[in-house]
Protein backbone atom coordinates (compact mmCIF):
# COMPACT_ATOMS: atom_id res chain seq x y z
CA UNK A 1 0.00 0.00 0.00
CA UNK A 2 1.01 3.53 -0.21
CA UNK A 3 4.56 4.25 0.87
CA UNK A 4 5.23 7.29 2.17
CA UNK A 5 1.75 8.93 3.10
CA UNK A 6 2.10 12.22 4.22
CA UNK A 7 0.65 13.64 7.73
CA UNK A 8 0.69 9.96 9.21
CA UNK A 9 1.22 10.32 13.22
CA UNK A 10 2.56 7.28 14.55
CA UNK A 11 1.21 6.03 18.41
CA UNK A 12 4.00 6.45 20.84
CA UNK A 13 6.35 3.91 20.42
CA UNK A 14 5.07 2.35 17.12
CA UNK A 15 7.31 4.34 15.12
CA UNK A 16 10.19 1.79 14.73
CA UNK A 17 13.85 3.93 14.28
CA UNK A 18 11.71 7.08 14.52
CA UNK A 19 12.22 8.98 17.53
CA UNK A 20 9.39 9.32 20.27
CA UNK A 21 9.32 12.70 20.45
CA UNK A 22 9.17 13.14 16.36
CA UNK A 23 5.01 12.37 16.63
CA UNK A 24 4.64 14.21 12.91
CA UNK A 25 6.68 11.73 11.26
CA UNK A 26 4.86 9.20 8.73
CA UNK A 27 4.93 5.84 9.93
CA UNK A 28 5.24 3.53 7.05
CA UNK A 29 2.53 1.14 6.56
CA UNK A 30 3.31 -2.41 7.77
CA UNK A 31 5.58 -4.26 4.91
CA UNK A 32 3.39 -7.11 5.05
CA UNK A 33 0.48 -5.39 3.76
CA UNK A 34 1.87 -5.46 0.73
CA UNK A 35 0.77 -9.42 0.05
CA UNK A 36 -2.57 -8.97 2.15
CA UNK A 37 -4.97 -11.62 0.69
CA UNK A 38 -7.52 -8.97 1.07
CA UNK A 39 -6.17 -5.90 -0.52
CA UNK A 40 -4.47 -8.04 -3.68
CA UNK A 41 -8.19 -9.14 -3.97
CA UNK A 42 -9.47 -5.95 -3.99
CA UNK A 43 -6.75 -5.24 -6.43
CA UNK A 44 -7.96 -7.99 -8.86
CA UNK A 45 -4.48 -9.72 -8.22
CA UNK A 46 -4.09 -13.25 -7.31
CA UNK A 47 -4.29 -14.70 -3.56
CA UNK A 48 -2.79 -17.71 -2.15
CA UNK A 49 -6.37 -18.29 -0.72
CA UNK A 50 -9.68 -16.14 -0.96
CA UNK A 51 -9.97 -13.91 1.97
CA UNK A 52 -12.55 -13.23 4.29
CA UNK A 53 -14.19 -11.33 6.47
CA UNK A 54 -17.34 -10.22 7.92
CA UNK A 55 -19.60 -7.16 8.08
CA UNK A 56 -19.78 -6.88 12.20
CA UNK A 57 -17.64 -9.29 13.04
CA UNK A 58 -17.52 -7.31 16.09
CA UNK A 59 -20.32 -6.96 18.13
CA UNK A 60 -22.99 -8.99 20.28
CA UNK A 61 -21.74 -12.33 18.72
CA UNK A 62 -19.20 -12.04 20.82
CA UNK A 63 -19.18 -13.31 24.38
CA UNK A 64 -16.16 -11.13 24.93
CA UNK A 65 -17.69 -8.37 22.85
CA UNK A 66 -20.03 -8.25 25.89
CA UNK A 67 -17.74 -8.25 28.62
CA UNK A 68 -15.97 -5.48 27.61
CA UNK A 69 -19.31 -3.08 26.40
CA UNK A 70 -20.64 -3.87 29.71
CA UNK A 71 -22.15 -0.30 31.27
CA UNK A 72 -20.16 1.33 28.11
CA UNK A 73 -23.03 3.00 26.26
CA UNK A 74 -22.41 2.39 21.81
CA UNK A 75 -21.23 6.28 20.87
CA UNK A 76 -18.84 6.26 24.59
CA UNK A 77 -17.53 2.88 23.01
CA UNK A 78 -16.78 4.46 20.14
CA UNK A 79 -15.42 7.54 21.26
CA UNK A 80 -12.49 5.39 23.62
CA UNK A 81 -9.16 4.28 21.46
CA UNK A 82 -8.35 1.72 24.24
CA UNK A 83 -12.03 -0.14 23.83
CA UNK A 84 -12.05 0.57 19.92
CA UNK A 85 -8.67 -1.21 19.35
CA UNK A 86 -9.83 -4.41 21.63
CA UNK A 87 -13.02 -4.62 19.88
CA UNK A 88 -11.54 -4.23 16.77
CA UNK A 89 -8.86 -7.19 17.54
CA UNK A 90 -11.58 -9.63 18.60
CA UNK A 91 -12.70 -11.03 15.80
CA UNK A 92 -9.12 -10.92 14.34
CA UNK A 93 -8.22 -12.97 17.34
CA UNK A 94 -11.18 -15.17 17.38
CA UNK A 95 -11.42 -16.38 13.36
CA UNK A 96 -8.38 -15.19 11.67
CA UNK A 97 -10.40 -12.95 9.44
CA UNK A 98 -8.32 -11.49 6.16
CA UNK A 99 -9.75 -8.00 7.51
CA UNK A 100 -10.45 -6.48 10.43
CA UNK A 101 -13.18 -3.46 10.24
CA UNK A 102 -12.88 0.01 12.63
CA UNK A 103 -15.01 -0.33 15.52
CA UNK A 104 -17.57 2.44 15.00
CA UNK A 105 -20.93 3.45 13.97
CA UNK A 106 -22.13 5.41 10.91
CA UNK A 107 -23.77 8.17 12.71
CA UNK A 108 -20.43 8.58 14.86
CA UNK A 109 -19.32 11.73 12.46
CA UNK A 110 -23.02 13.21 12.71
CA UNK A 111 -22.81 13.23 16.34
CA UNK A 112 -18.93 14.85 15.94
CA UNK A 113 -20.56 17.68 13.93
CA UNK A 114 -23.27 18.41 16.96
CA UNK A 115 -26.25 16.47 15.65
CA UNK A 116 -28.02 15.29 18.81
CA UNK A 117 -28.48 11.37 18.87
CA UNK A 118 -27.95 8.58 20.71
CA UNK A 119 -27.73 4.51 19.29
CA UNK A 120 -30.32 2.74 21.49
CA UNK A 121 -29.12 -0.73 22.19
CA UNK A 122 -31.80 -2.89 20.01
CA UNK A 123 -33.59 0.07 18.33
CA UNK A 124 -30.12 1.80 16.28
CA UNK A 125 -29.65 5.65 15.93
CA UNK A 126 -32.34 8.13 17.11
CA UNK A 127 -32.09 11.66 16.29
CA UNK A 128 -33.47 14.18 18.43
CA UNK A 129 -34.57 16.40 15.72
CA UNK A 130 -35.20 15.24 12.60
CA UNK A 131 -33.98 17.44 9.35
CA UNK A 132 -36.84 18.09 7.46
CA UNK A 133 -36.36 21.76 6.62
CA UNK A 134 -33.86 24.10 5.17
CA UNK A 135 -32.88 24.92 9.04
CA UNK A 136 -32.22 21.73 9.70
CA UNK A 137 -29.44 21.56 7.54
CA UNK A 138 -27.24 24.17 9.58
CA UNK A 139 -26.44 22.23 12.05
CA UNK A 140 -24.77 19.42 9.03
CA UNK A 141 -21.43 21.81 9.12
CA UNK A 142 -18.15 20.50 7.22
CA UNK A 143 -16.33 17.86 9.59
CA UNK A 144 -13.10 19.17 11.16
CA UNK A 145 -10.31 16.62 11.91
CA UNK A 146 -10.37 17.82 15.95
CA UNK A 147 -14.07 16.47 16.23
CA UNK A 148 -13.07 12.81 15.34
CA UNK A 149 -9.88 13.14 16.87
CA UNK A 150 -10.72 10.00 19.39
CA UNK A 151 -11.63 8.05 16.29
CA UNK A 152 -8.19 8.83 14.75
CA UNK A 153 -6.42 7.82 17.31
CA UNK A 154 -8.26 4.70 17.81
CA UNK A 155 -7.32 3.95 13.92
CA UNK A 156 -3.62 4.39 14.90
CA UNK A 157 -3.90 2.13 17.51
CA UNK A 158 -5.33 0.08 16.01
CA UNK A 159 -3.44 -0.37 12.93
CA UNK A 160 -0.29 -0.13 14.85
CA UNK A 161 -1.64 -3.62 16.79
CA UNK A 162 -3.41 -5.02 13.86
CA UNK A 163 0.22 -5.51 12.24
CA UNK A 164 -0.25 -7.29 8.97
CA UNK A 165 -4.27 -7.36 8.94
CA UNK A 166 -5.52 -4.96 7.04
CA UNK A 167 -7.41 -2.14 8.78
CA UNK A 168 -11.00 -1.40 6.95
CA UNK A 169 -12.13 2.31 7.44
CA UNK A 170 -15.82 2.96 6.44
CA UNK A 171 -18.80 6.23 6.69
CA UNK A 172 -22.57 6.01 5.96
CA UNK A 173 -23.38 6.52 2.14
CA UNK A 174 -24.90 9.89 2.43
CA UNK A 175 -28.41 8.27 1.56
CA UNK A 176 -28.28 6.22 4.34
CA UNK A 177 -27.09 8.58 6.46
CA UNK A 178 -30.46 10.98 5.50
CA UNK A 179 -32.82 8.22 6.48
CA UNK A 180 -31.82 8.25 9.82
CA UNK A 181 -31.80 12.29 10.19
CA UNK A 182 -35.00 12.20 8.38
CA UNK A 183 -36.62 9.83 9.91
CA UNK A 184 -35.46 10.29 12.90
CA UNK A 185 -34.68 6.61 13.66
CA UNK A 186 -35.14 3.00 12.08
CA UNK A 187 -37.23 3.11 9.31
CA UNK A 188 -38.82 0.21 6.95
CA UNK A 189 -40.74 2.39 4.62
CA UNK A 190 -38.15 5.76 4.45
CA UNK A 191 -41.48 7.26 3.94
CA UNK A 192 -40.39 11.04 5.39
CA UNK A 193 -36.98 10.60 3.67
CA UNK A 194 -38.42 9.79 0.18
CA UNK A 195 -41.70 12.94 0.78
CA UNK A 196 -38.65 15.03 0.91
CA UNK A 197 -36.62 14.06 -2.13
CA UNK A 198 -39.59 13.81 -4.55
CA UNK A 199 -40.89 16.72 -2.89
CA UNK A 200 -38.11 19.39 -2.24
CA UNK A 201 -35.37 18.22 -4.66
CA UNK A 202 -33.17 20.89 -4.39
CA UNK A 203 -33.11 20.64 -0.16
CA UNK A 204 -32.85 16.92 -1.38
CA UNK A 205 -29.53 17.64 -3.05
CA UNK A 206 -28.22 20.31 -0.10
CA UNK A 207 -28.58 17.49 2.24
CA UNK A 208 -27.04 14.86 0.44
CA UNK A 209 -24.30 17.27 -0.38
CA UNK A 210 -23.23 18.31 3.47
CA UNK A 211 -23.81 14.42 3.88
CA UNK A 212 -21.34 13.34 1.53
CA UNK A 213 -18.84 16.57 2.52
CA UNK A 214 -18.89 14.91 6.15
CA UNK A 215 -17.99 11.02 5.02
CA UNK A 216 -15.75 11.72 2.49
CA UNK A 217 -13.85 13.80 5.11
CA UNK A 218 -14.29 10.96 7.88
CA UNK A 219 -12.88 8.44 5.32
CA UNK A 220 -10.07 10.14 4.83
CA UNK A 221 -9.12 10.76 8.24
CA UNK A 222 -9.10 7.40 8.83
CA UNK A 223 -6.72 6.67 5.74
CA UNK A 224 -4.13 9.31 6.43
CA UNK A 225 -4.51 7.58 10.25
CA UNK A 226 -3.60 3.91 8.61
CA UNK A 227 -6.83 2.41 7.05
CA UNK A 228 -5.92 0.39 4.20
CA UNK A 229 -9.26 -0.01 2.33
CA UNK A 230 -12.15 1.96 2.93
CA UNK A 231 -16.22 0.49 2.55
CA UNK A 232 -18.64 3.02 2.36
CA UNK A 233 -22.37 1.53 3.53
CA UNK A 234 -25.42 2.64 1.70
CA UNK A 235 -27.44 -0.11 3.89
CA UNK A 236 -30.46 1.25 2.51
CA UNK A 237 -30.43 2.37 -1.19
CA UNK A 238 -32.57 -0.90 -1.69
CA UNK A 239 -35.43 0.96 -1.05
CA UNK A 240 -34.85 3.06 -4.37
CA UNK A 241 -35.16 2.12 -8.15
CA UNK A 242 -32.01 2.34 -10.24
CA UNK A 243 -33.29 5.22 -12.31
CA UNK A 244 -34.30 7.42 -8.62
CA UNK A 245 -30.74 5.85 -7.30
CA UNK A 246 -29.25 7.65 -10.20
CA UNK A 247 -31.29 10.90 -10.29
CA UNK A 248 -31.21 11.41 -6.60
CA UNK A 249 -28.27 9.63 -4.56
CA UNK A 250 -25.48 8.51 -6.99
CA UNK A 251 -24.08 11.80 -7.48
CA UNK A 252 -23.23 12.64 -3.79
CA UNK A 253 -22.11 8.74 -3.01
CA UNK A 254 -19.67 9.39 -6.37
CA UNK A 255 -18.93 12.91 -4.82
CA UNK A 256 -17.40 10.80 -1.66
CA UNK A 257 -15.52 8.31 -3.43
CA UNK A 258 -13.85 10.25 -5.63
CA UNK A 259 -13.00 12.65 -2.36
CA UNK A 260 -11.36 9.40 -1.39
CA UNK A 261 -9.23 8.96 -4.80
CA UNK A 262 -8.36 12.33 -4.98
CA UNK A 263 -7.05 12.58 -1.83
CA UNK A 264 -3.28 12.85 -1.36
CA UNK A 265 -3.22 10.13 1.02
CA UNK A 266 -4.83 7.70 -0.67
CA UNK A 267 -2.11 7.77 -3.52
CA UNK A 268 -2.00 4.19 -2.62
CA UNK A 269 -4.77 4.08 -3.94
CA UNK A 270 -6.73 2.65 -1.02
CA UNK A 271 -9.60 0.21 -2.33
CA UNK A 272 -13.52 1.45 -1.84
CA UNK A 273 -15.35 -0.70 -1.34
CA UNK A 274 -19.34 0.05 -1.52
CA UNK A 275 -22.73 -2.07 -0.11
CA UNK A 276 -25.76 -2.12 0.42
CA UNK A 277 -28.67 -4.38 1.55
CA UNK A 278 -31.40 -5.24 -1.39
CA UNK A 279 -29.56 -3.56 -4.06
CA UNK A 280 -29.55 -6.08 -6.79
CA UNK A 281 -30.82 -4.09 -9.27
CA UNK A 282 -28.39 -1.07 -8.43
CA UNK A 283 -25.10 -3.31 -8.52
CA UNK A 284 -24.45 -1.26 -12.08
CA UNK A 285 -24.81 2.05 -11.01
CA UNK A 286 -23.22 1.39 -7.24
CA UNK A 287 -19.95 0.61 -9.07
CA UNK A 288 -20.21 2.86 -11.16
CA UNK A 289 -20.14 5.84 -8.39
CA UNK A 290 -16.49 4.88 -8.13
CA UNK A 291 -16.13 1.69 -6.56
CA UNK A 292 -13.19 -0.68 -6.40
CA UNK A 293 -15.06 -3.48 -5.12
CA UNK A 294 -19.09 -4.22 -5.27
CA UNK A 295 -20.44 -5.78 -2.13
CA UNK A 296 -23.07 -7.90 -2.84
CA UNK A 297 -26.26 -8.70 -0.67
CA UNK A 298 -27.50 -12.47 -0.52
CA UNK A 299 -30.29 -12.16 -3.03
CA UNK A 300 -28.00 -11.76 -5.88
CA UNK A 301 -25.97 -15.11 -6.95
CA UNK A 302 -21.86 -13.55 -7.50
CA UNK A 303 -22.44 -14.89 -11.15
CA UNK A 304 -25.28 -12.91 -12.11
CA UNK A 305 -23.70 -9.79 -10.26
CA UNK A 306 -20.75 -9.98 -11.47
CA UNK A 307 -22.41 -9.51 -15.04
CA UNK A 308 -24.38 -6.26 -13.95
CA UNK A 309 -21.19 -5.09 -12.45
CA UNK A 310 -19.02 -5.61 -15.33
CA UNK A 311 -15.24 -5.92 -15.44
CA UNK A 312 -12.40 -3.91 -13.58
CA UNK A 313 -14.14 -4.05 -9.94
CA UNK A 314 -14.17 -7.10 -7.40
CA UNK A 315 -16.68 -8.38 -5.75
CA UNK A 316 -17.30 -9.33 -1.89
CA UNK A 317 -19.93 -11.24 -0.27
CA UNK A 318 -22.22 -12.99 -0.34
CA UNK A 319 -23.46 -15.70 1.96
CA UNK A 320 -26.56 -15.32 3.71
CA UNK A 321 -26.28 -14.64 7.85
CA UNK A 322 -29.43 -16.49 8.66
CA UNK A 323 -27.78 -19.54 7.11
CA UNK A 324 -25.57 -19.83 9.75
CA UNK A 325 -28.00 -20.75 12.04
CA UNK A 326 -28.64 -23.80 10.14
CA UNK A 327 -26.74 -27.39 11.36
CA UNK A 328 -23.16 -27.28 9.57
CA UNK A 329 -24.00 -29.87 6.31
CA UNK A 330 -26.14 -26.96 5.11
CA UNK A 331 -23.65 -23.78 6.54
CA UNK A 332 -21.08 -25.67 3.95
CA UNK A 333 -22.85 -26.39 1.55
CA UNK A 334 -23.94 -22.96 1.06
CA UNK A 335 -20.28 -21.48 1.51
CA UNK A 336 -19.18 -23.76 -1.17
CA UNK A 337 -22.21 -22.66 -3.57
CA UNK A 338 -21.19 -19.11 -2.68
CA UNK A 339 -17.65 -20.17 -3.98
CA UNK A 340 -18.71 -21.56 -6.83
CA UNK A 341 -20.19 -18.92 -7.85
CA UNK A 342 -17.18 -16.79 -7.55
CA UNK A 343 -15.21 -18.97 -9.69
CA UNK A 344 -13.26 -16.80 -12.21
CA UNK A 345 -14.17 -13.22 -10.93
CA UNK A 346 -11.80 -11.28 -11.04
CA UNK A 347 -11.87 -10.83 -7.75
CA UNK A 348 -13.43 -12.27 -4.65
CA UNK A 349 -13.43 -11.52 -0.54
CA UNK A 350 -16.15 -13.85 0.70
CA UNK A 351 -18.56 -11.84 3.16
CA UNK A 352 -21.94 -12.72 4.72
CA UNK A 353 -24.69 -10.93 2.24
CA UNK A 354 -24.99 -8.37 5.15
CA UNK A 355 -23.88 -8.10 9.22
CA UNK A 356 -23.68 -11.04 11.64
CA UNK A 357 -26.81 -11.26 13.72
CA UNK A 358 -26.49 -10.82 17.36
CA UNK A 359 -27.22 -14.64 18.28
CA UNK A 360 -24.96 -15.96 15.82
CA UNK A 361 -22.98 -18.42 16.66
CA UNK A 362 -18.98 -17.42 16.58
CA UNK A 363 -17.89 -21.39 15.95
CA UNK A 364 -19.73 -21.79 12.92
CA UNK A 365 -18.20 -17.96 12.06
CA UNK A 366 -15.01 -19.99 12.51
CA UNK A 367 -15.70 -23.03 10.94
CA UNK A 368 -16.32 -20.67 7.63
CA UNK A 369 -13.11 -18.92 7.76
CA UNK A 370 -11.48 -22.29 8.17
CA UNK A 371 -13.78 -23.83 4.88
CA UNK A 372 -13.13 -21.15 2.81
CA UNK A 373 -9.57 -20.72 2.99
CA UNK A 374 -8.72 -24.34 2.97
CA UNK A 375 -11.28 -25.25 -0.17
CA UNK A 376 -9.88 -21.90 -1.97
CA UNK A 377 -5.95 -22.26 -1.29
CA UNK A 378 -3.50 -22.24 -4.49
O1 LIG B 1 -17.80 -5.14 13.01
C1 LIG B 1 -18.22 -4.21 12.30
O2 LIG B 1 -18.85 -4.38 11.25
C2 LIG B 1 -17.84 -2.77 12.70
C3 LIG B 1 -18.77 -2.05 13.43
C4 LIG B 1 -20.01 -1.39 12.85
C5 LIG B 1 -21.06 -1.02 13.72
N1 LIG B 1 -21.96 -0.30 12.99
C6 LIG B 1 -21.10 -1.31 15.15
C7 LIG B 1 -22.41 -1.35 15.80
C8 LIG B 1 -20.33 -0.96 11.58
C9 LIG B 1 -19.57 -1.13 10.28
C10 LIG B 1 -21.58 -0.26 11.68
C11 LIG B 1 -22.22 0.44 10.56
C12 LIG B 1 -23.66 0.71 10.63
N2 LIG B 1 -24.36 1.26 11.67
C13 LIG B 1 -24.52 0.58 9.55
C14 LIG B 1 -24.13 0.10 8.18
C15 LIG B 1 -23.97 -1.38 8.16
C16 LIG B 1 -25.25 -2.16 8.15
O3 LIG B 1 -25.45 -2.91 9.11
O4 LIG B 1 -26.00 -2.02 7.20
C17 LIG B 1 -25.80 0.99 9.97
C18 LIG B 1 -27.07 0.99 9.16
C19 LIG B 1 -25.67 1.44 11.32
C20 LIG B 1 -26.73 2.00 12.20
C21 LIG B 1 -26.88 1.14 13.39
N3 LIG B 1 -26.06 1.19 14.50
C22 LIG B 1 -27.78 0.06 13.59
C23 LIG B 1 -28.88 -0.35 12.61
C24 LIG B 1 -27.48 -0.52 14.84
C25 LIG B 1 -28.09 -1.76 15.47
C26 LIG B 1 -29.05 -1.48 16.56
C27 LIG B 1 -29.23 -2.73 17.43
O5 LIG B 1 -28.88 -2.65 18.61
O6 LIG B 1 -29.65 -3.76 16.91
C28 LIG B 1 -26.40 0.20 15.38
C29 LIG B 1 -25.73 -0.06 16.66
C30 LIG B 1 -24.45 -0.82 16.51
N4 LIG B 1 -23.44 -0.46 15.68
C31 LIG B 1 -24.07 -1.97 17.23
C32 LIG B 1 -22.79 -2.30 16.81
C33 LIG B 1 -21.91 -3.42 17.31
C34 LIG B 1 -24.91 -2.66 18.30
C35 LIG B 1 -24.87 -1.84 19.55
C36 LIG B 1 -24.53 -2.63 20.80
O7 LIG B 1 -23.72 -3.57 20.75
O8 LIG B 1 -25.03 -2.22 21.85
Amino acid sequence: MAGGRPGRCPPAGAGGSKPAWDDQRVSDPDPRLATSPFLLACQRKPVPHTPVWFMRQAGRSLPEYRAVREGVGMLESCMRPDLVTEITLQPVRRYGVDAAILFSDIVVPLKAVGVDLDIKAGVGPVVAQPIRDRAGLEVLRPLEPDDVAAVTEAVRSTVAALGATPLIGFAGAPFTLASYLVEGGPSRGHERTKALMYGDPQLWHDLLSRLAVIAGAFLVLQIEAGASAVQLFDSWAGALSEADYRRYVMPHSAAVLAHVAAAPESAGPTPRIHFGVGTGELLTAMGQAGADVVGVDFRVPLRTAAGRVGPGRALQGNLDPAVTFAPWPAVEEQTRRVLADAQGLEGHIFNLGHGVLPQTDPDVLARIVELVHESTAR
